[in-house]
């Protein structure tokens, strides 16, 4: 039996967005960001629902391999590629394309014997300072790549570490940076993630990489998924499970951050950070009630959280209210709580059921 809480998915809204990422970039790939258990939407269904997609990258073997016993047959990127060379028997098994980054993983392909050809991206960090070669090292590292027998270099990519900003310099320089770096090759290239296909034409290059836009939130900072034309796929849901008058001046939930300065209707949710829902949401985030906004009131605690009723006629227990969704952005709960929608939707729990609408 559900507690009450429920995370419906949309695949028609991930085949639309996908398909909305290839009218962005028209003349590139789609490798399909579905890591993080797609990004909280289920690994598999995702993938299923986004089968127009070129290819997909998740994050280790364990996810990749999900995907193979599935029966997914596009390629599987590895976007850190191997943590320990124990891995590689398997990875080439599976017939996933691990991403080679650093100058360990080189020699740990040096010092295999592998018997399979083992297919391989290799990044270059163009200014994140995150994982990757450095642009100058690049053509150092494919020609000792390309010596290797049994290795096969796919294609090179980089990850932007400002595209949601539209006004910000890096992204240009991030691209003439990246760009530079692989000049001397013809191998296919790959910069974009969500913001660079919908943001930074010049990112797009042979391969894009979107994630969030996938999923219909918005990442590019100053628009919404409405202004971008992306519809969200995931509604989280939670039933009211309880319905007071709280006096006034009762104070509600832990450490009483609300007070009631007047006779409060109160909906009790069978929802709290337990299932994902952040603890730290302030005092008034934006729920929706019956085809109206309503608004959290006090802290949210571990299986349930408070909403005000007040002005929201015919309310009734079981009643389910929209906590992100089509009518309350993920992005705009975000934006409340001091984060981004891809926290939101990567941290919903395990006990939340997804439930697959077509
Ligand atoms: C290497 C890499 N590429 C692509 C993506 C997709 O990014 P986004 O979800 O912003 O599209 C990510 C996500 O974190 C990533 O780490």
């Amino acid at each position: 039996m559900s507690r009450g809480i429920r995370a419906r998915i949309d695949r028609s809204a991930l085949t639309h967005n996908l398909r909305h990422a290839k009218q962005s970039a028209p003349k590139s790939r789609v490798m399909a960001v579905v890591k993080a258990n797609g990004y909280g939407h289920g690994l598999v269904e995702v993938a299923q629902s986004l089968s127009e997609a070129d290819a997909f990258a998740v994050e280790d073997t364990g996810e990749a391999i999900t995907l193979r016993r599935a029966g997914i047959e596009q390629h599987i990127v590895l976007l850190s590629g191997f943590h320990d060379v124990d891995e590689l028997d398997a990875i080439a098994r599976w017939r996933l394309s691990p991403v080679i980054h650093d100058h360990w993983q080189m020699e740990a392909l040096r010092g295999e014997n592998l018997t399979e050809t083992l297919s391989v991206w290799v990044k270059i960090d163009s200014g994140m300072q995150r994982i990757g070669f450095f642009p100058r090292d690049a053509p150092r590292v494919l020609q000792a790549l390309e010596s290797l027998s049994n290795v096969r270099i796919d294609g090179v990519m980089s990850h932007l570490a400002n595209a949601d900003d539209l006004a910000s310099p890096a992204t240009r320089r991030q691209c003439r940076v990246f760009q530079e770096a692989v000049a001397g090759c013809s191998y296919p290239r790959s910069l974009a993630n969500s913001p660079g296909v919908l943001g930074w034409p010049a990112t797009h290059m042979e391969w894009i990489r979107p994630g969030m836009m996938l999923y219909g939130c918005s990442p590019l900072r100053d628009n919404t998924e409405a202004d971008l034309g992306l519809r969200p796929a995931m509604t989280l849901e939670s039933r009211i499970i309880a319905i007071k008058d709280a006096p006034a001046g009762a104070a509600i939930g832990y450490g009483g951050t609300w007070r009631c300065s007047a006779t409060t209707q109160v909906g009790v949710l069978a929802c709290g950070y337990g299932d994902g829902y952040p603890r730290h949401v302030p005092n008034g985030t934006p729920v929706w009630v019956n085809d109206r906004l309503g608004r959290i009131l006090g802290r949210v605690s571990m299986d349930l959280t408070a909403i005000d009723l007040s002005g929201h006629d015919g309310v009734r227990v079981g009643d389910w209210v929209e906590l992100w969704g089509g009518n309350v952005a993920a992005s705009l709960v975000a934006a409340y709580t001091g984060t981004i929608p891809y926290e939101l939707v990567c941290r919903l729990g395990n006990r939340v059921p997804r439930i697959y609408e077509p």
